[in-house]
């Protein structure tokens, strides 16, 4: 890792990159060691999305995930980084009652689980006012625009979003309304390429795209959808870089017939009783000893 690389990330340096042309990597990871991999890989952003709850929850959507599970994770996340910026996502429910709760949830992740800053979802006044107030008490927030997952059922599904003239008016308004409530930057989830560009373009803070093309000033995925370890549905706008799930289940057959024919483990993944004491252990217990027998692989 390069020097620049392994300078610790902070809300300045996406500003610079922005400045520079230079792309903002980002993926999700919901646990210490997946954390570690890609704080040491050079990950800018790592995301602990509220996609947990498919992901690696297994729920259908991402509303069943509650504030606690998100500390949990958070924290877990948070002892794998040093280097990369860590961004908590507020779940369903946490923020929109009212701007009391809205705020305290928001601290819990700093306070909690030293998170760096949190996400949530949409534009709405509520939102605005939210994101006004973090930011005084210095606690950065992301945007994140276009499809919002935690409104899937008010979308009618999973659907790409701005695709006619009013709609991606609405959308360059909201994220000119969250950059001027203080957002750092602002996720964009399947927007048509050409309106994500117009944002980009049109916004001082970058945006970070998931299936909005490649006019963004950063990309996030799902990191379980790049690995090919979460297989329930593949998006479009996910590319493949493994297929861990092949990778896994030919571990666990490999594993699974060692087993079976005592293959596994052997002598080397083991540990020994010395030699004088199995003599003094079968004066003591006055024990016949079976003869191990011979591993054939
Ligand atoms: O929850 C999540 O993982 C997200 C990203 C896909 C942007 O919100």
């Amino acid at each position: 890792m390069s020097s620049t690389v392994s300078k610790k990330i902070s809300t300045l340096t996406f500003q610079k990159y922005k400045q520079e042309g230079r792309k903002i990597v980002c993926l999700t990871a919901y646990d210490y060691s997946t954390a570690k991999i890609l704080d040491k890989t050079g990950v800018d952003i790592i995301l602990v999305g509220d996609s947990l709850a498919m992901v690696a929850l297994g729920h259908p959507t991402t509303h069943a995930v509650t504030m606690d599970e998100m500390i949990h994770h958070t924290r877990a996340v948070t002892r794998g980084v040093s280097r990369a910026f860590v961004v908590a996502d507020l779940p369903f429910m946490s923020y929109q009652v009212d701007l009391k709760e809205a705020i305290s949830n928001a601290g819990r992740f700093i306070k909690e689980a030293a998170a760096e800053a949190v996400k949530l979802e949409g534009a709405t006044e509520l939102n605005l006012e939210t994101v006004r107030r973090l930011v005084d008490m210095g606690i950065p927030v992301m945007g994140h625009l276009g499809f919002t997952p935690q409104s899937i059922h008010a979308l009618g599904g999973t659907r790409v979003q701005g695709r006619t003239a009013e709609q991606a008016a609405k959308l360059i308004q909201d994220a000119e309304a969250l950059e001027q409530a203080g957002a750092f930057s602002i996720v964009l989830e399947m927007v048509p390429s050409m309106v994500a560009q117009l944002i980009s373009e049109q916004l001082t803070i970058p945006t970070v795209g998931i299936g909005a093309g490649k006019f963004c000033d950063g990309q996030i995925l799902v990191t379980d959808d790049l690995l090919g370890k979460y297989t329930d549905f593949l998006p479009r706008f996910v590319r493949r870089y493994a297929n861990l799930s092949e990778v896994c289940s030919q571990a666990v057959e490999a594993y699974a017939t060692d087993v079976r024919q005592s293959c596994f483990p052997c002598e080397d993944e083991s540990f020994t009783f010395p030699p004088d004491e199995e003599a003094a252990l079968r004066s003591l217990m006055d024990i016949t000893f079976i003869s191990k027998g011979e591993l054939s692989c």
